[in-house]
């Protein structure tokens, strides 16, 4: 276990997502109702931008083909659609948040 700071609190406010990088990869941070977690950005999908993508409380929705997860878990909520093609998708990779402070800190484990 190694929390590494990723963000200070006040870059986030209730209802917001946004990507912090930590080592070599981006890391989605968001905060639903104060509580912070935290997701592996990169989508299991494709690699889409989840910070680009809708939060819709403790869902995110992928802004490429709109696979959905929980924040929380990043259990996979909804699978991503091309065109008419239903494809299925893992779960996001999701990692353990602690605050210290004003400081935000992930494990990546
Ligand atoms: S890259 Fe996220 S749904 Fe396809």
């Amino acid at each position: 276990m190694a929390y590494e700071k990723v963000a200070e609190a006040n870059q986030l406010k209730p209802g917001e997502m946004k990507r912090f990088p930590l080592q070599n990869r981006m890391i989605l941070l968001a905060n639903v109702g104060g509580a912070i977690y935290a997701l592996d950005n990169k989508c299991p999908h494709l690699g889409g931008d989840l910070s680009a993508g809708v939060l819709d409380g403790t869902m995110v929705t992928c802004p490429r083909h709109g696979a959905k997860f929980d924040v929380r878990t990043g259990e996979n909520l909804g699978n991503a659609k091309i065109a008419f093609i239903k494809m299925n998708v893992g779960n996001a990779k999701s990692f353990s948040v602690k605050t210290e402070g004003n400081d935000i800190l992930v494990d990546l484990g």
